[in-house]
């Protein structure tokens, strides 16, 4: 069941309608923060840790940001995480995002974060994590943007390597809310992890996992049955199977969707075929997310912004419950979701 609608606009015209969607409070689920890493900074981080790039300049690497699918993406964006050696560095990479979802409004965010990537090359895990850590304490006393951590595995990687991490990160364990499962999905189902994710769990840690993104909807199966996520990252696909979508709409099982991604990395054709509509009147908690912005084109209001233009199926009552959900479907205590949701009603109100 949904809430029944609070007091809104019936219809806005398409501008006015875009500025409530880039000025109401909202909610980030699905961003890997190494995602966020513009190429001004890989070059600025690699000048200063003396790390050699292969493009000569940030006009060369951003021209390269062409991708035929998710495999050409994580190619290029393990290769830009290079730069990233120090406590700093990974507080500044953290700290650039925060500036620019405080702009767009962002008041809850919850990280992704690869930590393989890093101590794959010698990089020790609290170095990583200490810098993220810091930089979400200084967005919730500088920015009031509340911040908190997931800790992802990379699937393309043997689950004894995720067990291992998950290890290593435990002197960390306040400092992160859960786990989550990312990387290139097809070839490598959720069954690979299911002990690892199974441990997270009796650690009380959250889990969520990318499914459904490139790989069909029986991972999407495969993440609830077995890794028993709370959310799912993308799931998009779970459209071809009827007897999934009742499914994950009876549980309010959440959808963090990507679009802006989804249309760079050809899941979908363009913006305008993207089945985020079909996937609300589906009655699924679908949410809007960036996930990996500096590669894909845009922050969350570009995201929420660039779909409305592209999809006329979507109005008011719709990014309502798109931004609702974004809260709803949050690991944040309920006290706070209730007050960023009068919030975000006292905006629509207003808009009227
Ligand atoms: N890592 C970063 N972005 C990702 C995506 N869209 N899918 C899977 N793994 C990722
Ligand atoms: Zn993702």
């Amino acid at each position: 069941m949904t809430a029944a609608l609070p007091p809104m606009p019936r219809h806005l015209p398409p501008d006015r309608l875009a500025s409530l969607l880039r000025s109401a409070p909202k909610s980030e689920l699905h961003i890997h923060i190494e995602g966020s890493l513009e190429p001004e900074l890989i070059f600025r981080l690699a000048q200063r840790n003396g790390v050699a790039l292969a493009y000569p300049s940030v006009e060369a690497l951003r021209a390269a940001y062409a991708f035929a699918d998710l495999q050409s993406f994580l190619d290029i964006y393990y290769a830009g995480a290079s730069v990233l050696i120090e406590e700093q560095d990974f507080f500044d990479m953290a700290w650039a995002y925060f500036e620019r979802a405080a702009a767009d409004q962002v008041v809850h965010a919850e990280l992704f974060f690869d930590p393989q990537t890093h101590t794959a090359r010698g990089i020790d895990i609290g170095v990583v994590i200490g810098g993220l850590h810091r930089a979400c304490e200084q967005a919730r006393s500088a920015l009031g943007i509340d911040a908190s951590l997931i800790l992802c595995f990379l699937r393309h990687l043997s689950e004894d390597e995720a067990l291992a991490t998950l290890q290593a990160a435990l002197p960390y364990r306040t400092m992160f809310i859960g786990v989550g499962l990312d990387s290139s999905e097809r070839g490598h189902p959720p069954q690979k992890f299911a002990r690892v994710f199974a441990e997270a769990g009796a650690l009380g840690l959250h889990r969520v996992a990318h499914a459904g993104e490139e790989g069909p909807p029986a991972y999407i199966e495969g993440a609830l049955d077995v890794l028993q996520v709370e959310r799912i990252d993308h799931g998009v696909r779970c459209v071809e199977n009827p007897a999934l979508v009742a499914r994950l709409a009876a549980s309010r099982m959440p959808l963090t969707v990507c679009p802006l991604s989804n249309v760079k990395l050809r899941v979908f054709a363009t913006l305008a075929e993207h089945n985020l509509p079909a996937l609300l009147a589906a009655g699924l908690c679908a949410t809007v997310n960036s996930d990996d912005p500096a590669y894909f084109g845009g922050y969350l209001n570009d995201n929420l912004v660039a779909s409305f233009a592209a999809l006329p199926q979507l109005g008011v009552a719709e990014a309502y419950r798109l931004l609702r959900n974004g809260f709803e479907a949050s690991f944040a205590p309920d006290a706070d979701k209730a007050g960023w949701i009068a919030r975000l009603d006292a905006a629509f109100a207003a808009a009227a």
